[in-house]
Order: C-alpha cells, then structure tokens, then sequence
C-alpha cells in the first residue's frame, strides 16, 4: 500500500459546501456563478470556515445538475471561466482557504465527445472508453444500459441516471467476453485519462477533490478489491506530483477508503452509517421528543472508527445537495443543539450552504436539473431582505430554483445582527473548535454514554494536552448517567444547566456543555 499522508491543512479545515447554481449570482441570469462566491469569500471565513466544496461546475447538459460532465476541462459557461475559477483559487489562497473540486470519474454525460467517439461503429481510441457489452440483444449484468441509441452493436452500462454511461475501469471479475481486466488497455486509458483531468485542476491551483461515488468505479468487485487499488494508483500519482492534494470520498465505508488512499470519507445518508437516525427518521435523536436513538449509530461509527485505524478519517455533514435539509425536521433549538455534535466530532466538519441559518427545504417544487425530491435542498441562498434575498437581481421567474416563499425565511443579514441565531451560536462553535486542539479534525474520540432510546449523548475528546467531555442533551427532559470525573471549566455551554460533579453527570432538558476535565 503506498504511504499516505494527509495535507498538514486538512488537520484544522473546516468545509463549506457550495452548490454554485444556487450560492450568489452576480450577472442576473438567475444562476449562481463562480464571481460570486469569490464575493463571499470572507462571509465563509468570518462564519469560521476555512475550506469550501465546490459542487460539479463543468460544462455539461445538466442532467443531473453536473454530476453529468461534458468537458472535465471546461468551466460551464453560466458560472463562468477557466479564468474565474484560478482566480477564485487565487483569493481563497490569499485567505489561508482552500478549495477542493468535485470529481466525477464513474460517469459522463452522453454528450462527452468520448461518449459520442466511443458509439461510432468502427473502432477508434474512444471504443473501450466505457462498459459496453458486444451485442445490443445482451445487457450488462446488474447494471442499468443504454441501448438503440448507437451504431455500434452494444448496450452501454449507466451508473447512476439513464444518461450517465459507466467509464470503464474493468472488471474484478470476468465472466463474459466483454468484460475487460482492470490492467486491460481501455481500462488503463480510461484511468489515465481521469488522472490528467485531476493534474490539469490541481496544476490550476486546486487543493484536491471530493470523489462522486468513489467506491462504483471497477465492476465485478464485491469487496471492492479493485477499486482500492485503482486508488491506489492514483495515490502513487498524487504522492509523486501533488502530496498536498486532499482526497475526500464519498464511499460511506471508510476502512476501503483509507486503503484506497483517501484521507477522509463520508458517513452518508445510505449505507450502513445510521447517520439518518440522527436527524432525518421519523423520531430524530436531535429531536426534543426524546424519542430518538443514537446507540446503533455510536456502534456503527465506532466499528469504522477501529477498522479505518486513522483519526479524522470519517466526516459527518450536516447536509448535502443529495438530501433534505437539517431544518426540514428539525427547528429552533434543535438546529443549535444538532451543530454542537456535527462540529465537536472528529473528522473535518462540512457544513452545507444556507444550514447555518437553518435554510428550509423548499416543499413541492418541480425537479430541476434531474433534483427530483432533492431539488427543495437546492434553493437559492438567503442573504439578506432585499430583492431574490440577494442572491439575484433577475426576475423571480428566472431564478434557477425557486427561493422559501415564507416571509420569515431565515437570511445573513438578520441572523448576524441577532445575537441569539443559529449562525452565531455555528460561529460560536467553530471558534471553540479552533480554541481547542482536542476538538479538532484528527484528535480522539470515546463514547462515555450513548445507550439505546436514552439521552444524553456523551464523548470524550482527547489529544496529548487537554480532555474534553462533550454532554448533548437534545430532548426535553431532564436525564442524568453516573461518571466519575470531575469537570474543571466548561469552555461551551447551551441551553438548560449541565453538572458534571464527580460522581454523575446531569443535564437538563435540551442542554450542551463542553466540559475540560
Ligand atoms: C452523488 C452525487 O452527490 C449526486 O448528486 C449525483 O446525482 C450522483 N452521485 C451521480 O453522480
């Protein structure tokens, strides 16, 4: 296994997650655009973010609102240019910021000029560019296709919507004649290919990639054997080239991540995690009910915590474009009480534009862009009371999505003037994290109380100079458990009293300390 170290900034980053469609538009087309989030920069750093995600901003047909690329090259026009996006490098850089791409090596738009080379009947370089089966009449097995679409004779795997065809990076496994070996020529080329798409980025001045569907790309890999080793190759490149390079992967198994050379993975809203327990199920643990349980989530994350063997590997969001967002079922205090967990746990913390001031999931919009229910996540951004909420001066009609018609939809501008918001109280939180080592990204972890359908949550934080005890009353009632330790200073407290006296630990209803030990 080639040696992996992480960036020396990912053990303080804090991420920003922008979907740039919908972040700040500065030339009234209704759509956000790279300019614009140059403009709010430093509304990101002053939130205490020091990294940003930014979603798939590649010419595409926007099936999938990117996720389809046209031209790994190519800025897409509506958020502007190659030009643009160094430039936006340039002034995060400036900041002591950094950016990382989104990355999509699984799939392209059919549009891409590989697609339409690797349909033409004759063979030619692009033919083995993607997994194609040798006869229209066959279908790839377990695999959605394309077919009837091409001259050539054969049916094309897809890998996520009908119109993404599957890069072929070959196969674990071969049982037909069609499926190629991973070391196989196409395969190879097709790895090379995505390898100088990385290069041309992080030579731009990017500082790494958040992976789509890290673990899809080798078929026929059950375990995922071939997949880690594909990464693993692209870890050589990045350790000769670019070891600065941050590689994030949404895989939602953290133990082949880390093997495949990624240095931290997310817990993903499907999959094993249980992370919806925690904010999007029925009873939600940070529901004030009370009704929540976070037991099954604490032993799952603790299974990948052992197995990846490597601190900060597992980063937990608060959202994403992919799902609903935090405010849909939870509100006032539990959002506060949500972010005290989402940023005191190990693992750099992303937080997804707009859920520092409880942006709402906009009900019963049509789908854009291939959003289907994740469309009402992707609104645009709420800055402040003026026109579109300043994200646009277009016309309302013109707005990519559709903003939260309600009068009291949350904005920057109010919520920093008032002292008791959700983003002051996020503000708050990350600078306590900062404050404090054993916070932070890399450091330790132990759970202290985390039992099935009770309350509180309760870790340890740790590093060589500092114990923090973190206590997350989210329900209502007043609940208690016993431990022997005594608390020196609470450095983070919201809501109800927490005691934690030597021989118990008490916390009243919807309550949070951070308590020194
Ligand atoms: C995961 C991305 O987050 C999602 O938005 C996209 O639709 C699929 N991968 C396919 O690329």
């Amino acid at each position: 296994m080639p040696e992996n170290k992480q960036p020396e900034w990912l053990a303080d980053a804090t991420f920003y997650e922008i979907y740039p469609q919908s972040f700040q538009d500065t030339n009234a087309d209704g759509i956000g655009d790279i300019p614009g989030i140059i403009k709010r920069l430093d509304y990101i750093k002053e939130l205490g973010c020091n990294a940003i995600w930014l979603n798939p901003c590649f010419l595409s047909p926007f099936g999938d609102a990117g996720y389809d690329v046209e031209d790994y090259y190519t800025v897409a026009p509506r958020y502007g240019t190659n030009e643009d996006i160094a430039h936006l490098f340039e002034e995060a850089h400036k900041r002591d910021m950094h950016v990382i791409l989104d990355l999509v090596p699984g799939h392209t738009a059919v549009t891409h000029k590989w697609f339409k080379e690797s349909m033409k009947a004759e063979k030619n370089e692009y033919t083995d560019r993607y997994v194609w089966t040798d006869c229209i009449w066959e279908e790839p097995q377990g695999m959605n296709c394309i077919r009837g679409i091409s001259d050539r004779d054969g049916s094309c795997a897809v890998n996520f919507f009908s119109h993404q065809p599957a890069l072929n990076y070959g196969f674990y496994t071969q049982e037909r004649d069609w499926q190629q070996p991973q070391d196989a020529p196409g395969p190879q080329a097709t790895l090379e290919a995505m390898k100088d798409v990385m290069r041309f980025w992080l030579t731009m001045g990017c500082d790494g990639f958040r992976v789509d569907m890290a673990g899809s790309l080798v078929k026929n890999d059950p375990d995922s054997k071939g997949t880690i080793k594909l990464w693993q190759n692209v870890r050589e490149f990045l350790n000769a080239e670019f070891p600065k390079a941050a590689m994030v992967s949404e895989w939602g198994e953290p133990d082949k991540s880390i093997l495949g050379g990624f240095h931290m993975d997310f817990l993903l809203h499907f999959g094993p995690s249980h992370y919806n327990d925690l904010f999007r199920c029925e009873e939600p643990f940070f529901s004030s009910r009370g009704k929540g349980d976070v037991s099954v989530f604490v032993e799952k994350y603790i299974e990948n915590y052992k197995k990846a063997d490597k601190k900060g590997l597992i980063c937990i969001p608060s959202g994403n474009h992919d799902m609903d967002r935090l405010a849909r079922l939870l509100h006032g205090d539990e959002l506060k009480i949500a972010f005290a967990f989402l940023l005191s746990m190990p693992g750099a913390p992303f937080i997804y534009y707009g859920d520092e001031i409880g942006m709402r999931y906009v009900e019963g919009l049509d789908s854009v862009e291939g959003g289907y229910g994740r469309t009402g996540s992707r609104s645009p951004m709420q800055w402040d009371q003026g026109v579109n909420a300043g994200f646009s001066t277009a016309p309302k009609e013109k707005l990519y999505i559709s903003q939260d018609p309600k009068k009291d939809r949350p904005t920057v501008a109010a919520q920093i003037q008032d002292p008791d918001s959700l983003y002051q109280e996020v503000k708050k939180l990350l600078q306590v994290r900062k404050a404090h080592k054993a916070l932070s990204n890399q450091e330790d972890i132990s759970f202290v109380y985390a039992k099935k359908d009770a309350y509180p949550l309760a870790y340890i934080r740790s590093n060589y100079e500092e114990k923090v005890l973190v206590v997350i009353n989210p329900s209502a009632q007043n609940v208690s458990f016993d431990f022997d330790e005594e608390g020196k200073e609470t450095i983070y407290a919201f809501g109800g009293k927490v005691e934690c006296d030597g021989s118990k630990v008490t916390a009243e209803g919807q309550s949070v300390a951070f308590i020194r030990l």
